[in-house]
């Protein structure tokens, strides 16, 4: 094996050591905002069957044409696939469990996602999300509901202002109302057909509202003069739609209308919406999503509607990052030096009584000199350093050094020695003192 094949996938990163205190530090703020919204977590596995990701997403979408990592299992031929997304497989497990027979659900997955795209600046293989599905619920108040709960969470993270974070909403009718709106699209864009690309034209008769979304400038007069699905809603979409914006309204809650928002996923109906920024470049949606009514009775379920979004979490942490909204990662509260030999098991004893007193301890691991392990205690970012010596050894003590800058009124400024059997009160102690100066 050459040296170059020792490296992760293309698109598919690690997660480093520097970098996984702002993910825990989001992964903590998002679990306490869903579970103060009511949402419980369900975990369904990363691996489905293809059909589940078909069937749901849908046979002529980006996903299921191009992006699906799918295989067949060598043991026995099944077709399998990585999940590209949460929402198909968590209906899988609605169904199979009938999650929703005496009650509506709200509910919330967060774990990697696989798909085949190009990679870029916010663009993975494998990248991350937040799934968050509510079932069980047909009127706009949820929609609602929703979207406001994330204008929440950017409040929470800090980033509500980087980069203008900003709603975009739009209605997409039911199927009778698209059925109209897609014969009319389709006998439009026929009539531009020969200026059409290669793509649109394929799309012409099988998923015409795809075009919709193109990105290709050469194709946007015809776009922005093709029939908008907005005109064909009837009168429950439009209720449906105006009692949403109502309710964001009251909330406060600033949006514009994209007639043009289609999303890439088949599902949807009615209720579609994006979360966008303009600090992230080319992929600058944080979040998408919407209503989904069909979708669990076409899964084989009871008809039950359903809403939901996804959010990028890599987007959303690139970010944080930017507003430096995260806290600094809390560091151990003590780091125990030693000298080898019998100190060597002295402070490995020590180190556990410390942590049944509750506190967080390093214990220093290898031979190494004290100077280097008080540099080592120093850059842990550890409050005090106890040192288990030969003295202390013999006298059944701990002498302990407070590493960080504090001021007289701290129990030990410098240093202290303690006998063991007060060591772990008088650094709780410490600590708190410490923590109140601070
Ligand atoms: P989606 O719009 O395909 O929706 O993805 C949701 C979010 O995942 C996007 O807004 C974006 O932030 C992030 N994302 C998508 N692709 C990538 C990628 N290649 N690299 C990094 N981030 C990416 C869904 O997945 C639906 N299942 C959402 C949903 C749930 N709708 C109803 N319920």
């Amino acid at each position: 094996m050459g040296k170059k094949t020792l490296s992760s996938v293309r698109g598919m990163n690690d997660l480093l050591p520097a970098d996984a205190p702002v993910w825990e530090w989001f992964e903590a703020r998002v679990t306490d905002w869903l579970r103060s919204y009511g949402y419980q977590q369900i975990r369904t596995p990363v691996v489905e069957y293809t059909e589940i990701f078909v069937k749901g997403i849908g046979e002529v979408t980006d996903i299921v044409e191009k992006e699906m990592y799918s295989f067949e299992d060598r043991l026995n031929g099944e077709h399998l696939t990585l999940r590209p997304e949460f929402t198909a497989g968590v209906m899988r497990a609605i169904v199979e469990h009938s999650l929703t027979y005496d009650a509506p659900r709200r509910l919330w997955s967060m774990g990697p996602v696989f798909r085949h795209e190009r990679p870029q600046r916010g663009r993975y293989r494998q990248f991350h999300q937040v799934n968050v599905e509510a079932v069980g619920f047909a009127g706009p108040d949820i929609d609602a509901e929703m979207i406001a709960m994330l204008a929440r969470l950017w409040k929470i993270l800090g980033i509500e202002c980087v980069g203008r974070v900003r709603l975009e909403i739009n209605c997409l009718g039911q199927t009778e109302e698209r059925l109209r709106h897609r014969g009319d699209l389709i006998s439009y864009l026929t009539r531009f057909e020969d200026q059409l690309d290669a793509d649109a034209r394929r799309r012409l008769h099988t998923n015409p509202l795809r075009i919709l979304d193109s990105k290709n400038p050469a194709l946007s007069d015809i776009i922005a003069g093709a029939p908008r699905i907005t005109e064909y809603l009837g009168e429950a979409s439009r209720a449906h739609f105006d009692g949403l914006q109502v309710l964001l309204r009251a909330a406060g809650i600033e949006f514009t209308v994209n007639p043009r928002m289609v999303r890439g996923l088949d599902y949807y109906n009615l209720t579609v919406f994006e979360w966008i920024t303009d600090a992230l470049g080319a992929q600058g949606t944080l979040c998408g999503g919407g209503r989904y009514d069909p979708l669990i009775e076409r899964m084989g379920g009871k008809p039950t509607p359903g809403i939901g979004f996804g959010m990028g979490i890599e987007r959303v942490i690139e970010l944080i990052k930017e507003a430096g909204a995260a806290e600094a990662c809390p560091a151990a509260d003590v780091y125990v030096l030693h000298q080898g030999g019998p100190t060597r098991t002295q402070a490995f004893l020590v180190a556990e009584r410390l942590r049944d007193a509750g506190l967080d301890v390093v214990l220093h691991a290898g031979e190494a000199s004290m100077k280097s392990q008080m540099k080592k205690a120093d850059a842990s970012g550890a409050q005090f350093a106890v040192i288990i010596g030969e003295t202390e050894l013999a006298s059944g003590t701990a002498t302990v050094k407070a590493l960080r800058a504090g001021d007289a009124s701290q129990p030990f400024a410098r240093q202290a020695t303690f006998a063991l059997d007060a060591l772990g009160d008088a650094l709780v102690d410490g600590l708190v003192a410490t923590s109140e100066t601070a």
